[in-house]
C-alpha cells in the first residue's frame, strides 16, 4: 500500500535528524528512513556540481527503500539540488529552503530578516531569492557561519567558545535590526539557546525543520498518502560512515537514543 510506505530524508550527515525529530512530533505514525552521508559530510564548503551529485545519489539510494515521499534536511542541497531530484524521481520532494522563507516572511514585522547558513546556501541566496519572490519589500540580510557544524558536532551548546563565535558571526544582524533570524542549517538548531542570547529575545529564530515539517504534512494530504497506523512509526538509519561519537550526537540532534544504525558501502550510492 503505497500509505504504509516509508518517508525517505537524508543530509550530508547528522544535521537532518533535527529535521527527522520534527516530522516525527507532527507526524508520529509515519515510518521514517534517514540516511546521513556521513562519509563526505560536509557538502556546505562544495561546488554546486558536487552538490548535485551527492544528492542524487542520496535520493536514488532512499529510493532503493521504496520510500513515498523524499524530505531534504539539508539546507546546502536543497538550496542547489532541488530542482535536479524533482527532474529526477517522481514522489512528493520536500526541501528546507521555501517553507523557512515561508514562515520568515509570514512571522517579520519590521521586514528585516537575517539568515544564517553554510557557505553554499548563502553564496547561492538560496533564502533571500526566495523570501523575495513571497514579498519584495522584506530586506534579507544573509551571513554564512561555517564554524557552527563542528561546534555543534562537539556538543558544544553552551560553552563560552561557542558564544564567542556566535558573537562574532551575529552582531552584524543586531546593529542592522533583523526582527527575524532564519536558522539555515540543520545543525543550527542545537546551537538556537546561545544563538537566541546572542541575538536577544525579540528576535524570532526560525527552525527550517518545524517549517519542513509542516510543508511534508500538506504534500501526505494533497497526495493522500498519510499512513493509517494506529501505532507509532518506526524509524531507521543509514550512514556512509559511522563517525566516533555518532551515538552521543544522534542523541543530541535527535532528542532521543538510537538502537541501531547501518554503515553502507560508499560506492553503493555511485552505482
Ligand atoms: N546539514 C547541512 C545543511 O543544512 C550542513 C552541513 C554541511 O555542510 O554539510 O546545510
Amino acid at each position: 500500500m503505497e500509505k504504509e510506505k516509508p518517508i525517505g530524508v537524508f543530509d550530508s550527515g547528522i544535521g537532518g535528524l533535527t529535521v527527522v525529530k520534527r516530522i516525527v512530533s507532527y507526524l508520529p505514525r509515519e515510518d521514517i528512513v534517514y540516511f546521513g552521508d556521513t562519509a563526505r559530510v560536509p557538502y556546505g564548503s562544495k561546488s554546486n556540481d558536487t552538490v548535485i551529485e551527492y544528492g542524487l545519489q542520496d535520493a536514488k539510494f532512499l529510493m532503493h527503500k521504496n520510500i513515498k515521499a523524499l524530505v531534504v534536511a539539508c539546507n546546502t542541497v536543497s538550496s542547489v539540488a532541488l530542482n535536479s531530484l524533482k527532474n529526477n524521481f517522481d514522489i512528493p520532494i520536500i526541501g528546507m529552503i521555501e517553507p523557512g522563507a515561508k514562515m520568515a516572511s509570514l512571522e517579520t514585522i519590521n521586514k528585516r530578516i537575517g539568515v544564517i547558513g553554510t557557505r553554499s546556501t548563502i553564496s547561492n541566496q538560496a533564502y533571500s531569492k526566495k523570501i523575495k519572490i513571497i514579498d519584495p519589500t522584506i530586506h534579507v540580510f544573509e551571513r554564512a557561519c561555517p564554524l557552527f557544524v563542528p561546534l555543534a558536532e562537539e556538543g558544544w551548546i553552551n560553552h563560552k567558545a561557542t558564544y564567542e563565535i556566535a558573537g562574532e558571526y551575529l552582531k552584524e544582524f543586531i546593529k542592522i535590526g533583523v526582527d527575524t533570524l532564519v536558522l539555515g542549517c540543520t545543525h543550527y538548531p542545537i546551537l538556537s539557546e546561545v544563538i537566541q542570547n546572542i541575538v536577544g529575545k525579540d528576535v524570532k529564530l526560525i527552525d527550517s525543520g518545524i517549517a519542513a515539517a509542516e510543508s511534508v504534512k500538506e504534500e501526505l494530504d494533497r497526495y493522500n498518502l498519510n499512513s493509517n497506523k494506529s501505532s507509532q512509526g518506526n524509524q531507521s538509519f543509514y550512514v556512509s560512515d559511522i563517525p566516533m561519537k555518532f551515538k552521543e550526537l544522534a542523541e543530541l540532534f535527535l532528542g532521543k537514543s538510537i538502537s541501531e544504525v547501518q554503515k553502507i558501502e560508499i560506492e553503493s550510492l555511485t552505482r
